[in-house]
């Protein structure tokens, strides 16, 4: 693998704990459809789409409905949760992923954004992050999830660099397989157990810095 040249970020879970929120939001829908949604279920909304969200949660309720009245219900859920993410405040940018990027910045490292999330704009504009990033590609501007690697793949162009010299930063399963289908090298933000595909992981950004990069990707 090449030299790094950029670094693109998944952003629910790695640059914000935004999935306390999506949880609020879908746990509220679930109970008024009549059942219960805990936590552990949330647990497998991560890296998910919205919409995708919704059928695996219709699938926990055992409820079935109509394309008409999912479309409703992904509408209501979201109006939900932009009212927690428009309170958000810099405050809530996940420990060292501020340092992080301004080493990366003073290094010559690109910065891009991978999300599957529709709120993304709204997410980083709340955080004041917007302009740290070269390239942002959202759940807005691709049509497969993850794991398929549109996402990464479309912010490799965008900045001009091949795959080889990209590492994805993931904290979800799926983010972590679209990585690596898309030819790139991924660090892993979380627990080693769930993300052991990614090249190495680790815990948050606290004290990480372009040179753990490097020697975490030459181990
Ligand atoms: C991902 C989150 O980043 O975005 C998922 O991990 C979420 O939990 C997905 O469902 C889509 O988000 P949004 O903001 O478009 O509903
Ligand atoms: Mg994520």
């Amino acid at each position: 693998m090449g030299t790094i040249s950029a670094c693109i970020f998944d952003l629910d879970g790695v640059v914000v704990d935004t999935a306390k929120y999506h949880y609020i939001a879908w746990k509220s829908l679930a109970n008024g459809l009549g059942f219960d949604f805990t936590e552990e279920d949330n647990e497998r909304l991560k890296g998910v789409s919205r919409m995708r969200s919704l059928e695996i949660l219709m699938e926990i309720g055992g409820v079935d409905l109509d394309e008409e009245t999912q479309l409703k219900l992904a509408a209501k859920k979201n109006e939900e949760y932009l009212e927690y993410i428009l309170k958000m405040t810099p405050d809530e940018i996940l420990p060292g992923v501020k340092i992080f990027f301004e080493d990366l910045k003073a290094k010559g490292i690109k910065i891009a954004l991978g999300s599957a999330s529709k709120n993304a704009m709204t997410i980083l504009e709340q955080l004041k992050l917007t302009s740290y990033f070269d390239a942002i590609v959202d759940g807005t501007h691709v049509s497969k999830a993850k794991p398929d690697p549109e996402v990464f793949l479309k912010g490799a162009e965008l900045l001009g660099f091949e795959p080889a010299n990209c590492v994805v930063f993931e904290d979800a399963e799926a983010g972590v397989e679209a990585a690596i289908n898309g030819g790139m090298r991924c660090v892993g933000i979380g627990s080693p157990d769930i993300l052991n595909k990614a090249n190495f992981v680790v815990p948050g950004f606290e004290g990480f810095t372009f040179e753990k990069l490097e020697s975490g990707l030459n181990k």
